[in-house]
């Protein structure tokens, strides 16, 4: 039995209330109100086909290029999923207390994504509507099974990464668009994403505190098993390739700018609280990461020759 398992996730969750009370304080006073309807432009909306007799979409339609195509539907899809990650989440830290306050709060917040960017996207007609709702419903369809949801400190660490990990994928899908309206709605989106980052991080960095073993334990986890919570999206794999081919989101921003930032704001290579069982974990972690910084250069240079290929076959 390791660590992680020896404090019951009911015993950490309610000693970790007093810290989610205060990170929810915390966002509140930080969090800034916007409106999703202010940043779209109805203007340039017009009917589609069926019910009003307008036109169909046809891809010629579209302001976006291919690649933006698939980063914002993989994004929105990802978004629309909710229900199943608010399911995740009240699962792990329950419904009461400050707690389940901060989570219906975070619901809320993160459903004017999914709403702002169908809007913008339907009334610019930037992406296929009949497969974009045809995808919706096959993705909640299968629902949402995080790797590390049930477990409080593997939870927390999980969305602290994919929180930030969201807010790069909108920011730079939104500066891959080329379109001033779409990047400054992403950009208003990745910061709510920020703020979501702040807090699971902040509650992860108590848990280092009260049980320094268990959350290195939790994290180790997490940074071998991450994967997106879109993963369930059809032909993610597919997808994520092109994705990291355009530098919107690849192993080398994976590596540099979710996992290192967070791993070092929870100090994870300078504690001295360890035990045998924190310091086995905090080496294997260093271990991946190493692994996984050889990767992200592979692909880079891969990328880079792939790159060098194109433009003398058409120079
Ligand atoms: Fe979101
Ligand atoms: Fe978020």
């Amino acid at each position: 039995m390791t660590v992680l398992d020896q404090r019951s996730t009911a015993d950490l969750v309610r000693e970790l209330e007093p810290v989610a009370a205060r990170e929810l304080e915390r966002h509140l006073a930080t969090a800034r109100e916007w409106f999703p309807h202010q940043y779209v432009p109805w203007a340039e909306g017009s009917n589609f086909d069926g019910e009003y007799d307008g036109d169909a979409w046809d891809p010629e339609q579209s302001r976006v290029d291919a690649v933006s195509r698939t980063a914002l539907v993989v994004n929105l899809l990802t978004e629309d999923n909710l229900p199943s990650y608010h399911r995740a989440l009240t699962d792990t830290v329950g419904r009461d207390s400050a707690w389940g306050e901060w989570v219906h709060r975070w619901t809320a917040e993160e459903g004017r994504h999914a709403i702002a960017m169908r809007d913008y996207l339907l009334v610019t007609r930037s992406v296929d509507p009949v497969s974009l709702e045809r995808e919706r419903m096959d993705h909640m369809s299968r629902g949402f099974a995080g790797y590390a949801e049930g477990n409080v400190l593997t939870t927390m660490a999980y969305v602290s990464f994919q929180e930030l990990a969201t807010r790069i994928s909108h920011r730079n899908t939104g500066r891959h668009t080329d379109d001033p309206g779409l990047d400054r709605l992403l950009q208003r989106i990745a910061a709510d994403e920020n703020l979501h980052m702040l807090l699971y991080r902040n509650v992860m960095a108590a848990a280092f505190e009260l049980d320094p073993d268990a959350a290195m334990e939790a994290v180790l986890d997490v940074v071998e098993h991450f994967e997106m919570p879109g993963n369930e999206v059809e032909g993610f794999t597919r997808r994520s390739l092109t994705i990291a081919l355009a530098g919107i989101y690849d192993l080398r921003i994976h590596h540099d700018e979710v996992l290192a930032p967070v791993l070092r704001a929870w100090d994870v290579w300078d504690r001295t609280d360890l035990g045998p069982a924190g310091e086995a974990a905090r080496e294997r972690l260093a271990a991946f990461l190493t692994a996984l910084d050889a990767s992200a250069s592979r692909f880079e240079d891969k990328r880079a020759a792939r790159a060098a290929r194109t433009a003398s076959a058409s120079g």
